[in-house]
């Protein structure tokens, strides 16, 4: 093999590589939340497998879970993408913006509730492996 083939194998290595690390940090390859804000956890992680979920749910607003509220409203266009649940949900409830647990179950489960489809028992969504 000559140099210059061998250099070009080593380029496409080097960028598959990238490419790797670039999609285990997008949400694609979310497929069960475990928060670590909770600290010890003492469910089986909750499935949720973020894309597949959101696609089959048909739900294509972001901001119907990663919502932004001022003074008590829902904003409209705006969503909070890229900030975690827990960098504004504290493990304890504060007034009407309910403690991580809460938050995550209500949101959850009311949708799931709302909709009639979905998990709505503990092992339903906390599945053992
Ligand atoms: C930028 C900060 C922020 C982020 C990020 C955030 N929330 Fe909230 N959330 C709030 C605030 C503030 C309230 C209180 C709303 C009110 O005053 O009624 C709230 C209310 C809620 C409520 C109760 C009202 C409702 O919409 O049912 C639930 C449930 C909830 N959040 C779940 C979540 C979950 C789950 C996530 C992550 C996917 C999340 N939140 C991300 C700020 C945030
Ligand atoms: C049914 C609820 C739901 C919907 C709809 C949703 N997400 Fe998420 N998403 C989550 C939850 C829950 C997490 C994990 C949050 C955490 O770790 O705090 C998450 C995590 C993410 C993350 C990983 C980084 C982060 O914020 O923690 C990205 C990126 C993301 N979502 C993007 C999106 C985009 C873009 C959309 C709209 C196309 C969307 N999500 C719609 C629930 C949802
Ligand atoms: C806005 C509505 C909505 C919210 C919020 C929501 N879901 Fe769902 N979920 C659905 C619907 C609709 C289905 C049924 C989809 C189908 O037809 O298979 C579903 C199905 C599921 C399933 C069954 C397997 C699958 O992926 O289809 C799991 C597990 C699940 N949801 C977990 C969660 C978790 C965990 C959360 C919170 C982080 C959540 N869901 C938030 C609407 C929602
Ligand atoms: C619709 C899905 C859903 C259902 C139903 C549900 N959970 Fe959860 N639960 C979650 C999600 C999502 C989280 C946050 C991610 C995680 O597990 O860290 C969570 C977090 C927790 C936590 C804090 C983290 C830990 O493991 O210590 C506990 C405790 C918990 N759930 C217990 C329960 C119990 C008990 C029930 C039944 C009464 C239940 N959950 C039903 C989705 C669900």
């Amino acid at each position: 093999m000559s140099m210059k083939k061998l250099g070009l194998l080593i380029t496409l290595a080097a960028l598959a590589g990238l490419l790797c690390v670039a999609t285990a940090f997008s949400q694609e390859d979310i497929m069960q939340l475990k928060d670590p804000a909770f600290g010890q956890n003492q469910r089986p992680a909750a499935v949720f497998q973020h894309d597949m979920h959101n696609e089959k749910a048909e739900i294509d607003d972001c901001a119907a879970c990663h919502h932004v509220y001022e003074n008590g409203q829902k904003l409209e266009d705006e969503d909070s993408v890229g900030t975690s649940c827990s960098e504004c949900h504290t493990l304890k409830n504060q007034g009407k913006q309910p403690g991580l647990m809460l938050a995550y179950h209500k949101q959850c489960k009311s949708c799931h509730v709302a909709k009639g489809v979905g998990p709505v028992t503990c092992a339903g969504c906390h599945q053992k492996k």
